[in-house]
């Protein structure tokens, strides 16, 4: 197992790629907190965490909003009583709605850049403290092809995922002394609930899918497979970067 005995969180877990990183990190020996956002995710999220661990030492579900601080200061405190420290953080919690730029809604803005891009960095500082007094850790930041491609309609996501990339480079620049790696993986289009928009459409699915040289929505667990790469020390010389796994989609194949 690459990761046994590693204390994890990861948010936004209660479907889609977190679920399936959470699973996949708990299936490599780690003990995981299963962040999700409200009442209505609960049942996913303790099914999650009762996948992992029925008995439940080894894996709950706690609720928070990533973009309130003290949510996450609240979130990350549990997880320092109950696991004892941090030695992974997988900053997943992330939201999209395809809005026009000339038609956005200041309040839609902020609720992205809020979840995305706020909300990995209070997760990222506060799980950065514990990991700076333990002397090490790695923090995933979950984030998209949309850090470098432009997607019209989706101005604050890709805003979000482009501040992401810096804030991961940056960070994992001030933070390498500490013994702490800090990388993103950039999926492309995964066959999760925020893109059953496009997967319900069988029109709009397969413009999406003639984007991808290898012909097909990735699934969550190939998205899982990847963090738990990196979360664990056979990735020990990899960060400040971007690992892509978008089944070939940024390579533009509709570019000839
Ligand atoms: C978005 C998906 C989209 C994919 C590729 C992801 O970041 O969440 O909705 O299909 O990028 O465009």
């Amino acid at each position: 197992m690459l990761l046994e005995g590693r204390r994890a969180l990861v948010t936004g877990a209660s479907s889609g790629i977190g679920k399936a990183t959470a699973l996949r990190l708990g299936a490599e020996g780690a003990r995981v907190a299963v962040n999700y956002y409200s009442d209505k995710e609960r049942p996913d999220a303790e099914a999650v965490a009762a996948q992992i661990d029925p008995g439940g030492a080894n894996a709950f579900a706690i609720k928070a909003d990533v973009g309130s601080e003290p949510d996450v200061v609240g979130m990350v405190g549990e997880c320092q009583k109950r696991l004892g420290g941090l030695d992974i953080l997988v900053n997943n919690a992330g939201i999209e709605k395809e809005v026009p730029t000339l038609e956005m809604p200041l309040d839609l803005w902020e609720a992205v850049l809020r979840t995305n891009l706020t909300g990995a960095f209070l997760c990222l500082r506060e799980a950065g403290r514990l990991m700076a007094a333990q002397k090490g850790g790695v923090i995933v930041n979950m984030s998209s092809v949309h850090e470098f491609i432009p997607w019209p309609g989706f101005a604050h996501y890709c805003a979000s995922k482009g501040g992401m990339k810096l804030l991961t480079q940056t960070v994992a620049r001030e933070w390498a002394p500490l013994g702490i790696r800090v990388l993103a993986i950039a999926p492309g289009a995964i066959a999760t609930p925020i893109n059953d928009f496009v997967l319900d459409d069988a029109e709009a699915r397969h413009r999406v899918e003639a984007e991808i040289p290898l012909g097909r929505f990735g699934r969550p667990e190939e998205i899982a497979a990847a963090v738990a790469w990196a979360a664990s020390d056979q990735a020990g010389y990899v960060t400040g970067t971007t690992l892509v796994v978008d089944g070939g989609m940024s390579t533009y194949p509709k570019f000839t």
